[in-house]
């Protein structure tokens, strides 16, 4: 990281948090309990444990206002600011991403997915980004279900390629919702066009980074869980959390 650049954090709780219907008809995912607190809470604390001190927080749909009175200020997370930011239809990750940029400017951001939950912290990876003088950063974790998650591909210790949710995936490697970029990301973003889906993928920015040469990778310790996979895998993430604690057993902020 170049002098003089700041390391900003971004947390993605929008989209339609459809594969957990019903659970979500009438809320937003990001508001369902994960054992003792909401589910945004875990990827605020990553954020600030990661030691981000301005955090944006965009999210969509109709219960978009009760993040409002659950946060405020961010200042019980130990944050100095934090901004809402309103995606207006769930087009994608990428796309809720690009909502930030007037927060980030020049700045480098740390790109958290709102149902992502880790039993550590992020604060070495941070520190190795910041010894990175620009590109992007991946945090990798190796899972049974690869298939359901952006397939990391490995040629020796070099990424070659991520392929989202493939049928027939090259590796049980897989890229976690933690993102390190530099500013050039809302350029990549602007260049997007939308997938199969229909959303604009974080996938492929990804690959946009690795193509150029400009993608590092870290391998997570502890556990990884993704709240808003499938029903079993929230599930899963409520008896992970209880187990083993989140965010290096956090107390409630
Ligand atoms: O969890 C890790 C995986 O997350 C990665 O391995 C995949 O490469 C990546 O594409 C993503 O896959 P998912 O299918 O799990 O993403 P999902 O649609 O669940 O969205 C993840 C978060 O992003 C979700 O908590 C809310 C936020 N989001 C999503 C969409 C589609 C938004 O804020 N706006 C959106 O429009």
């Amino acid at each position: 990281m170049t002098s003089g650049k700041k390391l900003k954090g971004v947390v993605l709780a929008g989209g339609t948090g459809s594969r957990l219907h019903p659970l979500t008809s009438v809320t937003n995912k990001h508001l369902l309990p994960v054992y003792d607190r909401p589910m945004v809470y875990y990827p605020l604390q990553t954020l600030a444990r990661a030691g981000v001190k301005e955090a944006m927080l965009v999210t969509g749909g109709q219960n978009a206002g009760d993040f409002l009175p659950l946060i405020g200020d961010g200042s019980r997370f130990g944050f100095e600011r934090l901004q809402y930011a309103y995606q207006h239809e769930a087009g994608g990750i990428a796309q809720a991403l690009g909502l930030a940029e007037p927060f980030v400017g020049d700045d480098d951001v740390l790109v958290i997915l709102g149902d992502n939950i880790i039993e550590g912290n992020l604060g070495a990876a941070a520190a190795d980004f910041a010894g990175q003088d620009q590109g992007a950063k991946l945090v990798l974790t190796r899972v049974d279900t690869p298939e359901s998650y952006g397939v990391v591909e490995l040629d020796g210790d070099r990424i070659v390629g991520i392929e989202e949710k493939p049928t027939e995936p090259k590796s049980n490697l897989i890229a976690t919702g933690f993102y390190f970029y530099d500013a050039a990301v809302f350029r990549y973003v602007k260049e997007l066009k939308p997938s199969g889906r229909g959303e604009l993928e974080i996938t492929d920015v990804n690959n946009h980074y690795v193509r150029e040469g400009r993608m590092t990778y870290t391998v997570l310790d502890g556990f990884w869980a993704d709240g808003g996979e499938s029903i079993d895998s929230y599930l899963e993430a409520i008896n992970l959390v209880a187990a083993r604690g989140a965010n290096d057993r956090a107390p409630l902020p």
